[in-house]
């Protein structure tokens, strides 16, 4: 029997998204997407499809193709989960902020609250999904909580951890590289890996659904993300060495990046990654690796999120050093707020951090983003819990655009690769500094050679 209704738990940037494709591929399945957080919902059902909670290329088309149709947001979670055959769990796993492993574990509590709601409110056999990413063997604590009901109803757990990445969420679910679903090895555990895999099957080759035993599925996921965001260190600690013996850290990363060993992607060097998961999975498996009393392994995790945070630092540092020393009231504009182009999504965006730093030093920040509002800016820059509210508000100046945000100033730090930045009238924006100009190319995405004949004292990363 083929699955015919899907809620999913959690209407984020992944179980939007990610349930979008879903209903859009599997027309005769019905979807229903819920969360807590009514304002969310109340976006996701908009009519004007320009205020989705989220912004991806593509999610419109994709939105608009299937809402109403097989696929529903609402806020009634309860009757969502009576009524589904399979459940998504797509909640939100941050970093704990207290008690035991604060600042290194996963938080599990809003998983185990949809555990303890599932169990609560099902009167019928379900499958639950775990899609959030999480420590391995969670799916244990989430079974003792399913089979501890005395309702008489059966679940089965699977693993099916998600990899797409935002700015290109819409083509990664299309395409993606594989999917992954995990299950117990048993008769019932195979049969329900199997309705998820003809649920995926609608669109994905069957040589890229890959199915494994549940542990397995759980660590893949923070094992991608460590493997990637250690690529980022990697490349990120070499461009310190590029920068004191002239080599080019582009280059550098060409090179090795033709050897097809190596690969040429996640070596673009940067002022360090950002994002919602890199830093909060290896932490998370760094704790695990403690726990289990692997400190070896801890540590040599650890060091990637050490390096990321040097790379910040060294940024900000930069800007003080070549700014003769001080920003003191000095006007300094970011250009880019979110943590990668394409998207809205700020958690853990390096501009965070080097816009706090710079403000340390009494620096007047001017930041202009083309999709983040001066309302989440200020969120992010006070959720650091620096300094007083009022003098961030103060200090953190938003601008409608680069233009006014590079008026007088002294100094333009690009923090996200925004394709826009490349077109800039660069000798407007020239005219409307104060001399000397100093560009800091956080992302390395503007033209050196250009620049410097207009008159900009140009700085990239990984270059002297
Ligand atoms: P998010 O914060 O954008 O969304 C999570 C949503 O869950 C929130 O809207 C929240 O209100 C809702 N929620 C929490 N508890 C709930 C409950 N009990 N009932 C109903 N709704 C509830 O998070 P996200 O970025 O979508 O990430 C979700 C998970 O997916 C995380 O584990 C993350 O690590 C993982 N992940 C994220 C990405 C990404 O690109 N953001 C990619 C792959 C995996
Ligand atoms: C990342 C992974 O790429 C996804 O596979 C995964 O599903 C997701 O985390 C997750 O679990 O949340 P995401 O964080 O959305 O996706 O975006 P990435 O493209 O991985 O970029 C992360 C950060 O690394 C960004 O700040 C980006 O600018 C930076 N980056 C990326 C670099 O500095 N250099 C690179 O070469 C690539």
């Amino acid at each position: 029997m083929k699955i015919k209704s899907i809620c999913c738990i959690g209407a984020g940037y992944v179980g939007g998204p990610t349930m979008s494709v879903i209903a859009q591929k599997n027309p005769n399945i019905k979807v229903t997407v819920v969360d807590i957080n009514k304002d969310r919902i109340d976006a996701w059902n908009s009519v004007d499809l320009s205020k989705l909670p989220i912004y991806e290329p593509g999610l419109d088309k994709v939105v608009s193709e299937s809402r109403g149709r097989n696929l529903f947001f609402s806020t009634d979670v309860d009757k969502a989960i009576f009524d589904s055959e399979m459940i998504f769990i797509s909640v939100n796993t941050p970093t704990k902020t207290y008690g035991a492993g604060k600042g290194m574990a996963a938080d599990l509590k809003y998983v185990e609250l949809c555990a303890r709601q599932i169990a609560k409110v099902s009167k019928s056999d379900k499958i639950i999904v775990e899609k959030s990413t999480l420590p391995v063997k969670t799916a244990e604590a989430i079974k003792n909580i399913l089979d501890n009901t005395g309702s008489g109803v059966h679940f089965d757990i699977l693993s099916n951890p998600e990899f797409l990445a935002e700015g290109t969420a819409i083509k990664d679910l299309e395409f993606p590289d594989r999917v992954l679903i995990g299950g117990e090895q048993t008769t019932e555990g195979n049969l329900a890996i199997n309705k998820l895999v003809q649920i995926y099957s609608s669109w994905v080759d069957s040589t890229k659904i890959v199915t494994t035993n549940l542990w397995s599925s759980e660590l893949s996921k923070l094992t991608a993300n460590a493997f990637l965001a250690q690529r980022i260190s990697s490349i990120n600690s070499l461009s310190e060495l590029c920068e004191k013996t002239g080599a080019d850290i582009d280059e550098v990363a060409t090179a090795i990046g033709m050897d097809s060993r190596i690969g040429s992607k996640f070596l673009k060097t940067s002022v360090g990654f950002g994002g919602s998961c890199f830093q909060k999975d290896i932490l998370n498996l760094v704790y695990i690796c403690k726990s289990l009393g692997i400190n070896e392994v801890a540590d040599y995790w650890e060091q990637v999120i050490i390096m990321n945070n040097h790379q910040r630092t060294r940024f900000a540092k930069n800007i003080l050093t070549s700014l003769y020393n001080t920003v003191a009231g000095k006007k300094i504009t970011i250009l880019g707020w979110s943590f990668k182009k394409d998207t809205n999504d700020t958690r853990e965006s390096a501009a965070i951090y080097v816009a706090d730093n710079l403000i340390d030093e009494e620096a007047s920040i001017h930041v202009y983003d083309p999709k983040v509002s001066a309302k989440q800016m200020h969120l992010d820059l006070n959720n650091l819990n620096s300094r007083e509210k009022s003098l961030n508000t103060r200090m953190l100046n938003v601008e409608e655009s680069p233009y006014d945000a590079s008026k007088n100033s002294h100094a333009i730090a690009i923090l996200t690769e925004w394709d826009e930045f490349k077109g800039y009238d660069w000798e407007k924006i020239y005219a409307s500094m104060n001399k000397p100009a100093f560009i800091f190319d956080g992302r390395n995405i503007l033209d050196k050679t250009k620049l410097e004949k207009i008159g900009f004292i140009y700085k990239a990363i990984g270059k002297q």
